[in-house]
Order: structure tokens, then C-alpha cells, then sequence
């Protein structure tokens, strides 16, 4: 058994900015299921939506993200994570991050701020179009120079250690967490008083997704398994340009190409979003991918194209180089064609409930980024909104964490993980079959539009797959495979069960059966807790 003050499972921009500034205060482990920056942030091209310029002010990044979030979101949280953003952004930027600037007159230079959906200002601070790459080496970096901070590459959390669960249930608390070693293929045993899910969002649980291949809901799914509340989880985010093309795996086209002029086509090259909203490419995201997915299935075609050929090519080359490069390896030239793109499965705005400090509701467990839900984000997050919140929030839970540490180590014998049976899994078949069954169940019956009738339809599917994964589980030697499988399966049992609850369309829920707001019924938040 190994044993650290705090234990940070994902290794993404909360994860990390909570490891730096845990680092100060005891021994950290940052456990990542691949290498360090196999992560969402590291995918992430748009940027950090903050609050820098003077024609902005906090009070137009709160009205802005209070209307995408279509009531829901909780204004004290949207108020601190906005006004609490310009200090997190001068910490990274101490970290060495260089944010794009722009030369305004003379030798003069001001960031160069991006614009995306929902904003009434360019608020958006970015390095280039891989903003997510450059923060994740800086804090990768910066972790490497600590000397108390272990990361544990290739290991993946198997499940959360409770009080409860060992039969100490009069004051249930988090007493650390079971950890598969991939090389080894040994469970490992990691004592900690304060534990820090941070595992990013679910997105490979659609069959077409932005997300890399580790975002499989295993922090979701662990907390659920450990009896936490899950909240909001109908509301994912389908971001509406994702690259169309038979070899490209989850390539995203960010939406800073539309907010620097970018249209989107149709196949007859109409301007088509002008029909649906009069902000027409950029109108809010959930907006757009629903114009999208109505004018796919209307004319059969299997794409949209998104078209900034109108732009000067060394403006395109010099502020979307990682895109045009990505563009260009698939044959397609963006400065001179329009780029075919599909809405794909991106962010997850419900998640493990908790407070604006990351804490959950189990002692010593706290969830920040994704994988959390404050309220920020209510029923659609506000593009580049999630970095932002993933910064304030870990700053946060690192003060709390170290604030209500316990004075006295916890003594709670925790027992070895115990593996019923040691057989290795015969058919691996069947887990990449489960996988693949849950992915397009969930495309084709959980995805942009929904109905009651084919959420039922799913539901019973999963709890189907469920149990023959349950079985799996039970009787064979636990692996990777089979651990994002059990999670997978979990989480999108959740996000069916939560938009079975709500019999109305808001935000990202939008349902043919009851397509009008609810506000009587339904403006609230959707708990789920297991039992
Ligand atoms: C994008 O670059 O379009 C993604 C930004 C975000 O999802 O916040």
C-alpha cells in the first residue's frame, strides 16, 4: 500500500493546477490512465474565455454565460469563477504561457482576443489554435521541477475507497482509491485523506466524439458507484464542426473559425444557419449543431462545410496553423475549399455534484473540471468557459483541501484489492462489441434530438449490456478494456435515466415530444444518486 497526502486522479488543467499548489502542502500522486498529457486540455484549440479588455467587464461575461446556461447555471458560481479568472490567467502566464497578442498601433501589443458563440465581446485568450496544448506541457513542466509530486503514468483508477463501503458507516468518508497498473497488471492500493477526481468529461460514449480516447466517464462512474450525487446529466454539449473525414479520428475545427468569419454551408452551398437564428454561423453552439443535424437529415447529404476561403491566406495559416496543417494532411486545403464537418459529441456540462470549491459530498473527495458540476454551466456551457472554470475551481479546492485536512491520520485498515478470479478474459471480442453497441445506441438514440420513446429504448439496451459487463467483471481479471467498458456503460445509463427525468427541452436537452421550455416544472437542476 502506498500512501499520499492528496491523490489527484486525471492529469488535464484542473488536475494538474491542483497538483502544483498541493505540492506546497504535502506528498501528491497525479494518477493518468496514459502519459501525462493524453488529456481533454490537451485537445482543447479555442481557448480560455476571460475577462482582460476594457470595452468588456464581469458583468457581460456573467450575463453571457447565464443566458447559454438557459437557466440553470448558479449565478454566485458564474460571478466567482469570472471575477477569480484574470488571477488564474496571470499565474499561467507566469508559468511562461504566452497568449496570442496583436500589434495595435506603433510598438503597442494587447492580447489578441478571440470571439466565439455567445459572446457579446472577444474575450477569448489563445495561443494560436492550441491553447490546450500549450497550458498542459507548461504544467507538465512546471510539476516535473516539484520534488514531492509522484505521476503515475498508464494507471487507471478502478474505484473510490469509502468508510462505508469497509462497513465504517457512521461517518462516511473518502479513505483513498484502488489503482490498475497497466505493465504490471496488478491492483494497487493508494491511501489518501484528500482524494481529487479530475478525470475530464465522457465523450467516447458517442460513436462520433471531439474528445481523445480517454474520456470514458470513469470519474463519474466511480463516483456514482460510491453512492454520490450525479447532476445535469442530459445536458452534453455536441460541438457542431467536427472534422468529416473517413481517417480523421475526433479531429475538432474550432469554432474560432467561425468567430473570425467562418460560414458554414450547405451542399448546395447555402449560408443555411441565416434560416435558423440571425446570428447565423456563430449563433450559441446548441443552436448550430441542431440546424446541422435538421439540415443532414432533410437532405441526406453527410456533411456540412464549413468555408473561410474568403479570409486572406496568411491571416488562415498564421492564426490556424494546427488546423490548416490537420486539413492539409486530409487533402483538404482550407484556403481554398470548405471544409466537411459533422456535429460530434464534446462536453459534458452535468457531472459529480459539488460546491465552487470542488468539494463533493463524501469527506476528503473533490471533483474539479469536467468531471464536477458547480453550476456553472447549467444546460449549455458557454464556449471556453471550461478551461476558465477548471483553473479557478482546482485553485480553489487546493485552498479548501488544505484548510480541512484532518489532524490526525485516518486509521481505517484498508484491504488489499481483492481480484475474485484471476482468469484472464477469453473473449475480448465481446468487450469491443459492448463498446462499440453502447457508442452507436447512443448516437443514434441519445444524441442532438431525442424522444421519449427511444430514451426507453436505450435504456433497456443498457441495462442489458450492463449486466452482461457486471459478469464480465466479476469473473475475469480486471483490465483497462474492461474497466472503461463498465464505466462507459455506467455513464450512459446516467445520461439516459437523467433525460428520461426531464419532460422538457432546455439548453442541450432537446426532446420531440416535449419541445417547449418548462419553466414551472423543470428549472432545476437533475440529481441522480444510486438506489
Ligand atoms: C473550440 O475551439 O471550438 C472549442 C472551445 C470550447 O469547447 O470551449
Amino acid at each position: 500500500m502506498k500512501e499520499y497526502d492528496f491523490v489527484v486522479i486525471g492529469s488535464g488543467i484542473a488536475g494538474l493546477s491542483f497538483a502544483l499548489k498541493a505540492t506546497r502542502h504535502g506528498s501528491v500522486a497525479v494518477i493518468t490512465k496514459r502519459k501525462g498529457a493524453d488529456t481533454n486540455t490537451a485537445w482543447a484549440q479555442g481557448g480560455i474565455a476571460c475577462v482582460t479588455s476594457d470595452e468588456d467587464s464581469f458583468e457581460l461575461h456573467v450575463r453571457d454565460t447565464l443566458e447559454a446556461g438557459a437557466g440553470l447555471c448558479d449565478e454566485a458560481v458564474v460571478r466567482t469563477v469570472v471575477t477569480e479568472g484574470p488571477e488564474r490567467i496571470r499565474e499561467l502566464t507566469e508559468l511562461g504561457v504566452q497568449f496570442d497578442q496583436r500589434e495595435v498601433s506603433g510598438h503597442h501589443r494587447e492580447l489578441d482576443l478571440g470571439k466565439e458563440g455567445g459572446h457579446s465581446k472577444r474575450r477569448v485568450l489563445h495561443v494560436r489554435d492550441a491553447t490546450g496544448q500549450e497550458i498542459e506541457e507548461r504544467l507538465l513542466h512546471e510539476l516535473a521541477k516539484r520534488p514531492n509530486v509522484d505521476l503515475w503514468e498508464n494507471h487507471m483508477a478502478v474505484d473510490l475507497i469509502t468508510a462505508a463501503k469497509l462497513g465504517f458507516a457512521t461517518e462516511d468518508r473518502c479513505l483513498g482509491v484502488y489503482v490498475l497498473d497497466e505493465k504490471t497488471e496488478e491492483v494497487e492500493t493508494i491511501r489518501s485523506d484528500r482524494t481529487v477526481l479530475a478525470t475530464g468529461g465522457c465523450g467516447k460514449v458517442y460513436l462520433y466524439t471531439t474528445n481523445p480516447d480517454i474520456a470514458t466517464g470513469d470519474g463519474v462512474a466511480m463516483a456514482w458507484r460510491a453512492g454520490l450525487e450525479i447532476s445535469n446529466m442530459e445536458f452534453i454539449q455536441f460541438h457542431p464542426t467536427c472534422l468529416f473525414h473517413a481517417e480523421a479520428k475526433s479531429f475538432l475545427i474550432s469554432e474560432a473559425v467561425r468567430g473570425e468569419g467562418g460560414i458554414l454551408r450547405n451542399h448546395r452551398g447555402e449560408d443555411f444557419m441565416r434560416r435558423y437564428d440571425s446570428r447565423g454561423s456563430l449563433a450559441p453552439r446548441d443552436i448550430v449543431a441542431r440546424a446541422i443535424d435538421a439540415e443532414i437529415k432533410r437532405s441526406g447529404a453527410r456533411c456540412v462545410f464549413l468555408d473561410i476561403t474568403h479570409k486572406p491566406p496568411e491571416f488562415i495559416r498564421e492564426r490556424f496553423p494546427h488546423i490548416y496543417r490537420t486539413c492539409l494532411r486530409f487533402g483538404i486545403d482550407m484556403l481554398k475549399q470548405a471544409i466537411p464537418v459533422v456535429p460530434a459529441a464534446h462536453y459534458q456540462c452535468g457531472g459529480i455534484k459539488t460546491d465552487v470549491n470542488g468539494a463533493t459530498s463524501l469527506l476528503g473527495l473533490f471533483a474539479i473540471g469536467e468531471v464536477g458540476c458547480t453550476g456553472m454551466h447549467g444546460a449549455n456551457r458557454l464556449a471556453s468557459n471550461s478551461l476558465l472554470e477548471g483553473l479557478v475551481v482546482a485553485h480553489r479546492a487546493a485552498a479548501a483541501a488544505v484548510q480541512t485536512r484532518p489532524a490526525r491520520k485516518q486509521k481505517i485498515p484498508l484491504p488489499e484489492w481483492q481480484s475474485g478470479n484471476v482468469q484472464d478474459v477469453d473473449e475480448l471480442v465481446v468487450i469491443y462489441h459492448n463498446w462499440d453497441e453502447i457508442r452507436r445506441l447512443m448516437w443514434d438514440y441519445v444524441g442532438i434530438v431525442r424522444t421519449h420513446k427511444r430514451l426507453q429504448r436505450a435504456s433497456a439496451r443498457l441495462r442489458n449490456l450492463q449486466r452482461e459487463i457486471r459478469e464480465f467483471y466479476w469473473n475475469f481479471k480486471v483490465s483497462i478494456d474492461l474497466l472503461e467498458l463498465r464505466n462507459l456503460a455506467a455513464v450512459a445509463a446516467l445520461i439516459v435515466d437523467s433525460a428520461l427525468c426531464r419532460k422538457e427541452s432546455r439548453g442541450l436537452h432537446y426532446t420531440l415530444d416535449h419541445p417547449e421550455t418548462d419553466d414551472r416544472e423543470f428549472k432545476r437542476d437533475t440529481l441522480l444518486r444510486r438506489g
